[in-house]
């Protein structure tokens, strides 16, 4: 929107967390906590978001949001106030509509910034502010009305007297302004509080001084203008916004047997029918199919699944898994795994950067790193791929229908023929010859496998 310009503040020291790093970074469904605030905005298409930083998250602030917002570093935490002076440095307009929001208010959407600016352009007053009410308004700011229903002052708890600490109208910390009219009244703030800081709540008072109107929008749900500023907060809007997105795979035929027990980030997506166990957490960039049973106990990041695969008890990260696959119970499947369809990874397996075709099965306590295997192959119970040298890493390959007796190590580079056979126990250092049968240490050829 043309007439629209935007501040998220992230500038601050999120004391009350008790943590050494900045709140706002805090992960919540798989991006940090202000890109749910910046991300909403967003989707208004405003001419420009300036977000601003602290001198301690900076680097990952512009890591996260470099190429969406322009970012400013307000180098010292001085109060929302002095936070807009700073952001405001970096936009030239002089008119149009400013939203300012916190980066601590997560589970504001973009329904409700697209209302705010909607109220704000209608009433073209000089601010709108977002407000809600609290049965316990504790640490907000009050919302101070006059006589004709229009905010008077924005009243800070610390600053408040024991009658206005009774009002239950509190700011979410979102407005929208008129640029110009808060230009004017910026400058002139002073941190004579008991935080000593610039406030920026106290616009709205100077701005009635100077005649002018503002308007407030109330949100019917209080839950949603939750400021995180503890961790208890924290994890209240992390439960929020879960349930939020567990909704939506409710709402499209993902069965969940214990939703409560299940954490989901954002941006996966799950098929129909697809049953979901107690203790599952499906992360960031995941894509599930249809009908698979995914759980319990297990943890999948970027990870795309086909359908009808069944994952227990299971870690995978950075995976591809075919159609009608068994992973576990109790497998580590590491980046770089590929599973065709209809491979079977059993209890005590791990897998790593290695591709396993159709049909094959790895199905009890096996190391498979760097490896290349074919269709068709069996690998029996222990058999490790000895892949590093202490120095670097080999590659092995087993090429199609390979059968691995239990317990061989195969000491990469190395090459098992097809339909080629390892003894129990054998340690193989040389290629195998296709339809060969090997055993011993070191593995020598015994004879030739019989038709298979
Ligand atoms: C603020 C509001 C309060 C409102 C509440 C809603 C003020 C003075 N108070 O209080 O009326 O009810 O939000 O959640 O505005 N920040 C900076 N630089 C700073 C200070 C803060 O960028 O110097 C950022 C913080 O990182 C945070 C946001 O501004 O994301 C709000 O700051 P916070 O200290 O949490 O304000 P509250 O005390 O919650
Ligand atoms: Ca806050």
């Amino acid at each position: 929107m043309e007439n629209l310009f935007a501040v998220v503040l992230a500038g601050g020291k999120g004391k009350r967390t008790h943590l050494s790093y900045s709140k706002v970074l805090l992960p919540l469904c798989g991006k940090i906590m202000t890109a749910w605030v910046v991300d909403a905005i967003l989707s208004l298409n405003p001419t420009q978001i300036v977000v601003v930083a602290s001198p301690e998250n900076n680097t990952k602030i512009k890591e996260i949001f470099q190429n969406k917002a322009s970012i400013v570093i307000q180098e010292k935490p001085l109060g929302t106030g002095h936070a807009v002076q700073c952001a405001l440095k970096e936009i030239d307009a002089e008119k149009g509509t400013l939203l300012v929001a916190c980066g601590d208010t997560p589970l504001l959407d973009d329904e409700i910034f697209q209302a705010l600016f909607k109220l704000h352009e209608d009433k073209k007053g000089a601010a709108t502010i977002l407000t809600t009410k609290l049965s316990n308004p504790t640490g907000y700011g009050r919302i101070v009305r006059n006589k004709n229903g229009l905010v008077a002052k924005i009243v800070e708890e610390k600053d408040a007297s024991p009658r206005i600490l009774k009002i239950q109208e509190i700011n979410t910390g979102t407005y929208c302004f008129n640029l110009k009219k808060l230009k004017d009244v910026l400058p002139s703030l002073t941190p004579s509080n008991s935080q000593n800081e610039y406030y920026l709540t106290d616009c709205i008072a100077n701005l009635m001084k100077k005649k002018e109107k503002v308007f407030a929008l109330e949100l019917a749900n209080p839950q949603l203008g939750l400021g995180v500023n503890t961790l208890k907060e924290y994890a209240e809007a992390r439960k929020i916004l879960n349930n939020r997105i567990k909704e939506k795979w409710l709402s499209q035929g993902v069965i969940f047997l214990d939703p409560d027990t299940v954490s989901l980030d954002y941006d996966i997506s799950i098929g129909s029918e697809t049953v979901v166990y107690p203790f599952t957490i499906l992360e960031k960039g995941t894509n599930i199919g249809s009908r698979c049973e995914i759980g319990p106990f297990s943890r999948i990041s970027e990870t795309y699944i086909g359908s009808e695969t069944v994952v227990q008890n299971s870690v995978l990260t950075s995976c591809e898994i075919g159609n009608n696959c068994r992973i576990g119970p109790f497998a580590y499947l590491r980046p770089g795994t590929k599973i065709e369809d209809h491979v079977k990874v059993g209890d005590f397996v791990e897998i790593k950067n290695s591709t396993i075709d159709s049909k094959s099965k790895v199905p009890h306590l096996s190391y498979i790193g760097d490896a290349t295997i074919g269709k068709g192959v069996n690998i029996g119970a222990g058999t490790i791929t000895c892949n590093y040298d202490g120095k670097e890493k080999h590659h092995t390959i087993i090429e199609d229908g390979a059968f691995i007796g239990s317990n061989t190590n195969l000491r990469a580079s190395v090459r098992i023929g097809k339909n080629a056979v390892t003894g129990a126990g054998s340690v193989v250092i040389n290629n195998v010859e296709p339809n060969s049968v090997v055993a011993g240490v070191p593995a020598k050829e015994i004879k030739k496998r019989e038709v298979v």
